[in-house]
């Protein structure tokens, strides 16, 4: 049965919220695996020494997308999380990125992959990839799990990309409206009404 039209779907449930589901999780699951072969045979193919992988996720929106993918890579890692936010409360407009608090400062010498959900302006890997790469790692790369079909999305340089989207506003797999939605399962578009 279709979940949207759900009987079951009560009041608070977020499913309510949605207009449509634009990529399901099957799918999603099925390009997870994918991009986390093509990052373990890069790995594997840098690892000729013993340097230390280390990924980087952003917070919040990273978290169920790097759940899903460290699965799939059976290198000894390690996970230093930085926190940016763009989008703060009601919004489905990027105020501009802010990084909260350190950035890990262990990275000097390493394989550095930054993980996020979406990339969008650019602003947010921009800003994260220049300030990484100021601590000297010996490898950086950029993965996302979306990216919007727009020029600056487009002209942003990043390594792994999930699926390209068409320019709107999406939530699920730990994206966000107003800090709600990040635990649905598919990515869906919302109905204009709660926006
Ligand atoms: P950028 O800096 O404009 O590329 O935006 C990146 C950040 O904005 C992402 O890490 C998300 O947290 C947030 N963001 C951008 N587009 C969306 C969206 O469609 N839904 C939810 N969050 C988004
Ligand atoms: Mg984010």
């Amino acid at each position: 049965m279709n979940q949207l039209t759900e009987p079951r779907c009560k009041p608070h449930h977020a499913r309510n919220d949605i207009e449509r589901v634009l990529i399901d999780r099957h799918r999603i699951d099925q390009r997870i695996a994918e991009l986390g072969q093509e990052i373990k045979r890069d790995l594997d193919e840098q690892l000729v020494d013993t340097t230390e992988i280390v990924l980087v996720p952003i917070l919040t929106g990273s978290i169920i997308f790097l759940a899903d993918l460290i699965r799939h890579l059976p290198q000894k890692i390690r996970i230093s999380v930085v926190t940016a936010t763009s989008y703060p409360g009601a919004t489905t407009q990027s105020k501009g990125t802010q990084i909260a608090g350190a950035l890990p400062d262990d990275l000097e010498g390493k394989h550095v992959l930054i993980v996020d959900d979406i990339l969008d302006s650019g602003g947010t890997i921009r800003l994260i990839r220049e300030e990484v790469s100021k601590r000297q790692p010996k490898s950086l790369r950029c993965c996302v799990l979306l990216r919007k079909m727009i020029p600056q999305a487009l002209e942003t340089p990043c390594e792994y990309i999930g699926f390209d989207i068409p320019n709107e506003f999406v939530v699920g797999v730990g994206l966000d409206y107003n800090n709600y939605y990040r635990n649905l399962p598919d990515i869906c578009v919302l109905k204009k009404d709660v926006l």
